[in-house]
């Protein structure tokens, strides 16, 4: 891994929007990932969603293996459809017009993924998706402009198109390097054995306790949360890691074994506003 130059936070080099993405961590990241005795050479992230960080990494060739893992089997078709499907998918962003109806036919897909035609429509049916929905949300937010585009903004507002190509373009040559899964995030933990795990540095941005649910897939509750902490505080092989949560007390309270602090956030969701979240990191890695 390159240690020359430590990356800036950024504005963002993934295709996707996600609510609350964590691009900005870069710095901190790239602090923890040079530690000198760490020897880490792939980087993880469990909770990948549109991997904001891991992507900005990428781009400043800091990291030159990234393993991808998202619950969300339509996140998991997007990120195989770019990977898999490059140029095809750049012909498509191209090609698709933004309208309300070309909205509602994606909207099928990712409401019932079984109806979609293959793992490449479902895929680029999450990306537009992703693009043109308020707040990036994929499922349940309702198209930038309302359904009568009578709005200040249209449906397009969000979807630059040559932006979305040319970071598109970026993953033509990275199918190699570049790990996807469809795995809880904790089964996927686990999956790591020595030594890899302990090569290994996990960026862990699970849904939050509270803001989850509306946002993106939450397959977590109290129990999940916890079996999260507790597979971190048993699983020895996993040193190099670090992870963001809302500040709720059940995260004080499950991560008593850890180091947490916090950080500013800004969320631009329909308010843009800004909140303190949560950074935890291993007791004894800072
Ligand atoms: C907070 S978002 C991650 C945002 C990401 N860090 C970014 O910068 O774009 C959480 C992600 O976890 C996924 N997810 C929900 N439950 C999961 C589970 N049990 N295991 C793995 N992923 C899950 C969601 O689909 C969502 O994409």
């Amino acid at each position: 891994m390159d240690f020359d130059v430590r990356p800036q936070g950024g504005s963002g080099k993934s295709p996707f929007r996600y609510p609350g993405g964590k691009a900005v961590l870069t710095p901190k990241i790239y602090d923890a990932l040079s530690c000198s005795d760490c020897e880490i050479s792939g980087y993880a992230e469990p909770y990948a969603g549109g991997a904001g960080a891991a992507i900005e990494l990428l781009a400043q060739n800091v990291v030159d293996r990234l393993y991808l893992n998202d619950a969300d089997p339509r996140i998991f078709a997007a990120w195989n459809a770019i990977l898999d499907h490059n140029s095809q998918f750049i012909d498509r962003i191209r090609d698709t017009e933004i309208t309300i109806d070309n909205w509602r036919r994606m909207h099928q897909l990712v409401a019932d993924p079984r109806t979609a035609d293959s793992e490449f429509d479902l895929g680029f049916a999450t990306f537009f998706m992703n693009r043109t929905n308020r707040s990036g949300i994929i499922l349940g937010a309702g198209p930038v402009g309302g359904y009568e585009q009578s709005g200040k903004w249209k449906l397009d507002a969000r979807f630059y198109r040559e932006t979305m190509i040319k970071r598109v373009e970026f993953f033509a040559d990275k199918r190699e390097i570049i790990i996807t899964s469809n795995m809880d995030g904790v089964k996927f933990l686990r999956s790591f054995k020595a030594p890899l795990a302990r090569s290994t540095f996990f960026f862990i941005d699970p849904p939050y306790v509270t803001a989850g649910s509306r946002l993106y897939l939450n397959t977590m509750n109290e129990k999940k949360h916890r079996e999260l902490s507790s597979a971190l505080k048993r699983k020895k092989s996993i040193k190099n890691w670090m992870m963001t949560y809302d500040d709720h007390p059940l995260i004080h309270e499950i991560y008593s074994h850890a180091e947490v602090g916090s950080f500013p956030i800004r969320y631009s969701l329909q308010k843009k506003y800004n909140e303190r979240e949560l950074l935890i990191t291993p007791r004894s890695s800072l």
